[in-house]
């Protein structure tokens, strides 16, 4: 009895588990490939359309993805260890949006040495150990910004730089790329400080940056919850209507409304890449190569230009 039922049980996982044990997805396998998300945050609307992006990717193939996602709530140890979780959990491939270029090498060259598939998503990590990059060029939105903002002021003028994390890649890319922007024009940056993203912060450090100095003329913010923080520090100080709020991310509910409704001069579009992560993913999985990094563009919204969907970042000379 014992054997024949053993029996029967060898051969129903036969017939139902071709495709069992991380090779799901295949031809006539039941199982689908498992992807795991490692988000960094989820505190800011960019991140939440990020998630958003990748499930509505996912769920036009039901029949083959299923993707887990888990948010580190902004701490590198928590997203250390999420990564090793996903790991241990038996992947397919792992998608990460890292908080920070070095802290994150180790788990991820560590799951990629075990031969997991990984996407480095938006911010880079210090290590080539990853299979795909995918992100907008932060050094050219930067100097995209710069120039803009040069031209919008004439030439010159006193300007406030609000910087994302510094320990974060786009933090340095938007304020390298910013610098060179600017580079031979008379202005000033009068004040800078990181506000890690994030909009408390940004208004805290414009409440110093207004206490100090009175002829701010414009404000470059990293994201644009950075440059809304600032605008609303500016406008408890009875200042906003002084100075120009230009900020980086321009999602359609949150920069390209602030344009629309005159908080912010300019917002550089930063896309969140979370379609492309699944078309790539998918290529992956269906073992097609895939090159090690993909470019994407970036558009600039302004007042003149947002009824028109903005302008290709390129068209700034
Ligand atoms: C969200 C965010 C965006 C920014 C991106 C850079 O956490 O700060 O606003 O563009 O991360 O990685």
């Amino acid at each position: 009895m014992k054997y024949l039922l053993n029996a029967i049980a060898l051969i129903l996982t036969l017939a139902f588990c071709g495709g069992c044990g991380g090779s799901g997805g295949g031809a006539g396998g039941p199982s689908k490939w498992k992807i795991g998300m490692s988000q960094c945050n989820l505190g800011e609307p960019w991140r939440v359309q990020m998630n958003a992006d990748i499930k509505a990717a996912a769920d036009k193939r039901p029949e083959k993805l299923q993707v887990i996602f888990k948010d580190a709530q902004n701490d590198t140890l928590k997203q250390r260890a999420q990564i090793e979780e996903f790991v241990n959990d038996g992947v397919d491939l792992l998608i990460v949006s890292p908080k920070e270029a070095v802290p994150l090498v180790a788990p991820i060259a560590a799951a990629y040495q075990k031969g997991i598939p990984v996407i480095i998503l938006d911010r880079r990590i210090q290590s080539d150990q990853y299979t795909v990059f995918i992100g907008a060029d932060n050094i050219k939105i930067g100097m995209a910004a710069g120039r803009w903002i040069v031209s919008k002021l004439g030439g010159k003028g006193n300007v406030v730089e609000l910087k994302g994390l510094m320990t974060s890649t786009p933090g340095q890319d938007r304020n390298r790329g910013f610098r060179e922007g600017i580079q031979g024009s008379r202005i000033q940056i009068i004040f800078e400080a990181d506000m890690k993203w994030l909009e408390p912060d940004a208004r805290k450090e414009m409440e110093s940056a207004l206490s100090r100095f009175d002829g701010i003329g414009l404000v470059y913010a990293h994201n644009d919850p950075g440059a809304h923080g600032a605008y609303i520090a500016a406008k408890a100080a009875g200042r906003e209507k002084n100075i120009l709020f230009v900020g980086i991310d321009a999602l359609p509910q949150e920069g390209q409304a602030y344009v629309r409704n005159g908080v912010l001069a300019a917002s550089f579009e930063y896309p969140t890449g979370g379609r492309e992560s699944i078309e790539t993913a998918l290529k992956i999985l269906g073992s097609e190569k895939v090159p090690k990094e993909i470019p994407l563009s970036s558009r600039f919204f302004t007042k003149e230009n947002i009824d028109k969907g903005g302008e290709d970042i390129a068209a700034i000379k």
